[in-house]
């Protein structure tokens, strides 16, 4: 396992900031995370770790080691209809979900090109178009960074919620994702209740591999492909607020949207209450909001992630101030 020095990370994050490692270094094995911890720890150096880096705003070059995991293990096991797939954490998850739809096992089609490796894919419990990951995860394989202990959390045991778990908390901000295991099934049976995935089908005879199309022409047709625009996905969570507050908002905006949620509350589109407060195609030094999606910020090419983390605080301030509504960012802000 090599260790090097003053590396870059420009191209380890999505966003494409440039700032340097002190320490970097990729591991393809629970053996080799074990390593690159215990010469982390003779040296006292802070340990960073570091997935598909499409989740991570780096605001500053980063002191200590970055710990790249890149296990890439993939193992599959089909008993009658049901498939369980094992995915190393350090495996594309596009890939991941092309793969599996193409090999005729289903479930992951919603998530078609979610940027990100697998490993992360439980942390925020990504979700899209009607899909999250913990309705196909039966597992996640870690290492406690605290006790050198190897476990596996049931999905149970990691406190799904939207965008949320047990990894976010400080219980979890210990444990390394090794890998993820998924119950996918061949029996095609896909799921279409996202009201703009299934406006853009056809009406019958649907499949999972059409959906997969969709989703991609969908994703592509509105969100920056960060290889060549830098970005994180949505950089905010849809808020849930209550039925009052929608009551008083929508007094004052009668065509605000609102998605009813669990226990009476209401979700609301973020991109929404961006967009109609003016900041879409917004550009401010090399940052932005990207043209065609309220609630992607983008680096235009020549900015950093202090100037994200000013535009977010801003567009935060007047979303509190026009509606009453804290917006919380969704990726990782390192300050
Ligand atoms: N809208 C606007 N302006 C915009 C964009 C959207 O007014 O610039 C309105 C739309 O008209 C619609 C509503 O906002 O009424 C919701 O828009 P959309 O369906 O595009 O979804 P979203 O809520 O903005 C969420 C996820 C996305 C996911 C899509 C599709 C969050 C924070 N974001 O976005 O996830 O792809 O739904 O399911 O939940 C990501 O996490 O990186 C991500 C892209």
């Amino acid at each position: 396992m090599l260790i090097h020095n003053n590396i870059s990370l420009r191209d380890k994050n999505s966003f494409g900031f440039d700032v340097t490692a002190e320490y970097f270094c990729r591991a393809n094995s629970v053996e080799e995370i074990r390593e690159a911890i215990a010469w982390q720890r003779q040296k006292q150096l802070p340990l960073f770790i570091l997935g598909g880096g499409s989740n991570t705003v780096f605001t500053r070059n980063i002191s200590g080691l970055v710990l790249h995991i890149a296990i890439d293990k993939l193992h599959t096991d089909t008993t009658g209809d049901l498939v369980s797939v094992f995915a190393g954490a350090g495996i594309n998850w596009h890939s991941l979900v092309e793969s599996t739809v193409l090999k005729g096992q289903y479930g992951l089609e919603n998530l078609a090109l979610i940027p990100g490796n697998a490993g992360a894919a439980p942390i925020q419990n990504i979700g899209a178009y009607g899909k999250e990951l913990c309705d196909n995860l039966i597992s996640v394989d870690v290492l406690d960074q605290q006790t050198d202990e190897l476990l596996t959390l049931q999905t149970d045991d990691c406190q799904f919620g939207y965008r949320q778990s047990l990894f976010k908390t400080s219980a979890g901000s210990k444990l390394i994702v090794l890998g993820i295991k998924l119950q996918l099934s061949t029996v095609d049976t896909p799921v279409i209740n996202y009201a703009a995935l299934r406006e853009a089908l056809p009406e019958n005879d649907i499949t999972a591999e059409q959906v997969f199309r969709q989703v991609c022409a969908l994703r592509q047709s509105k969100l920056p492909d960060p290889a060549k625009l830098g970005n994180a996905g949505s950089f905010f969570k849809n808020p849930i607020v209550e039925s009052q507050h929608v009551d008083t908002l929508r007094q004052q905006y009668p065509h605000l949207p609102v998605y009813p949620q669990a226990g009476g509350c209401f979700k609301l589109p973020a991109a929404w209450l961006i967009d109609q407060a003016g900041w879409k195609g917004h550009r401010v030094n090399g940052v932005g909001v990207h043209d065609r999606q309220a609630l992607v910020l983008v680096n235009h090419g020549t900015g950093n992630g202090q100037q994200i983390a000013i535009l977010a605080e801003e567009i935060r301030a007047d979303i509190r101030q026009r509606y009453n509504i804290d917006l919380e960012p969704e990726p990782v802000i390192y300050q």
